[in-house]
């Protein structure tokens, strides 16, 4: 099938372009470069031995959509394009509701032009709020979120159900994603934070490069076994596979579907600096600092739903996640390089 990828040069974008052309796919990518490099696609190719067409295009850009879905008349897109930096949106919600939420609806109006009436949209596992309950089912109610970021994903999952129960010949599948880490086998795509990384593994390998000092824990007195925060982390190459599975469910007639990507287990964060220092032989020095405003004790997934209905699961442990994202941290000590 022919998928318009965009935000495809970005962190879970190249490593699902991969998959789509290993799995016989033909993935176009479109991304502004915001927050990727143009080496990204080269490295991908390598990767595959197959060209990626690529457009250096923004998703508010009318124009330039149109002339790629007449040029390249995608059946369906997945749709990764967006800010995502959690802190920044606080500071900047003008410019996460205009990119994330203007872009989007520029994007669908542009699809359903164009015929294009099929569509994975990235979501994730903010839209549960500080969740009802774990592990985290479809069927949990979503929460309120603590950031302009999290509040485009909730809403935009809304903005997409509204168009497809309008307009039946929508399928969209909310794909709810938990914590992606890792990086491909190879070590040569892999996640390139700009500046201070956000969150905890990419921080993690920066402390272990010796680019920075030592791990910040934001918090230890949590309900949890240790204190500090458990979450749900994927393997990214698991959670691209996920991505070629949901495309059954852009069949015609599917409609709207909704799945949550992760592993069904939860790790805290010493939990994740002792397997990182066992898988990598690196010591990691840490201090505990306060909670971080926004974060919640706990959170993981039940993955049951994708299982039963796309027949994914997670193939990769908590090993193959810390070595494979040191394996390109080490390989690649500042990122792409650009
Ligand atoms: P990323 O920043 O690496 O990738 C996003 C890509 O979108 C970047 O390459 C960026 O240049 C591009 N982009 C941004 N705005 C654009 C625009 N207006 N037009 C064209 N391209 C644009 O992020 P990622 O970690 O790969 O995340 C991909 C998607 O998954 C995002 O929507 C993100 O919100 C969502 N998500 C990520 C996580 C996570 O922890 N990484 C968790 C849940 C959901
Ligand atoms: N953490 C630290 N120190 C750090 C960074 C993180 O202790 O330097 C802790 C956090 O407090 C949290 C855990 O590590 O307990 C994970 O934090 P991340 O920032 O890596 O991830 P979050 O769970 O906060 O959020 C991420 C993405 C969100 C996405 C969510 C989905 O940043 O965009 O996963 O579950 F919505």
């Amino acid at each position: 099938m022919k998928i318009l990828v965009t935000g495809g040069a970005g962190f879970i974008g190249s490593h699902t372009v991969v998959e789509l052309q290993n799995s016989g796919h033909e993935p176009v990518v479109l991304d502004n470069l915001y927050n990727a490099s143009s080496k990204v696609i080269g490295r991908i190719e390598a990767i595959t031995g197959k060209h990626v067409p690529f457009y250096k295009a923004d998703i508010r850009d009318r124009e330039a959509l149109a002339e790629i879905f007449e040029k390249e008349k995608p059946e369906a897109v997945i749709h990764f394009a967006g800010l995502k930096a959690v802190g920044e949106s606080v500071r900047k919600p003008w410019e996460y509701y205009e990119n994330n939420i203007g872009g989007t609806l520029t994007l669908v109006d542009e699809m359903r032009k164009h015929g294009c009436k099929n569509i994975i949209f990235s979501s994730s596992a903010t839209v549960y709020g500080d969740p009802a309950f774990v592990p985290i089912t479809e069927e949990c109610p979503k929460g309120q979120c603590t950031n302009p970021y999290g509040w485009t994903k909730s809403m935009l999952e809304q903005i997409l159900s509204d168009i497809q129960k309008a307009d039946p010949e929508w399928n969209v599948v909310l794909l709810r994603y938990f914590n992606p880490i890792g990086a491909h086998k190879s070590g040569t795509i892999g996640e390139n934070p700009n500046g201070i990384p956000n969150n905890l593994m990419p921080y993690i390998t920066q402390v272990a490069v010796g680019k920075l000092e030592k791990l910040h824990v934001f918090g230890n007195d949590y309900d949890t076994p240790d204190g500090t925060g458990v979450r749900d982390y994927i393997h990214v190459v698991d959670l691209a596979k996920g991505h070629v599975c949901a495309l059954k469910k852009v069949a015609p007639g599917s409609g709207l579907s909704v799945y949550n990507l992760g592993t069904g287990t939860g790790y805290s964060v010493l939990d994740i600096v002792k397997n990182f220092e066992a898988a990598t032989g690196k010591n990691i020095p840490y201090v505990i600092d306060p909670r971080r405003p926004g974060d919640i004790a706990t959170c993981y997934s039940s993955a049951e739903k994708a299982k039963e209905e796309l027949g994914w699961e997670a193939q990769y442990g908590i090993k193959e996640m810390c070595e494979d994202a040191w394996r390109w941290q080490s390989t690649n000590p500042n990122g792409y390089g650009d």
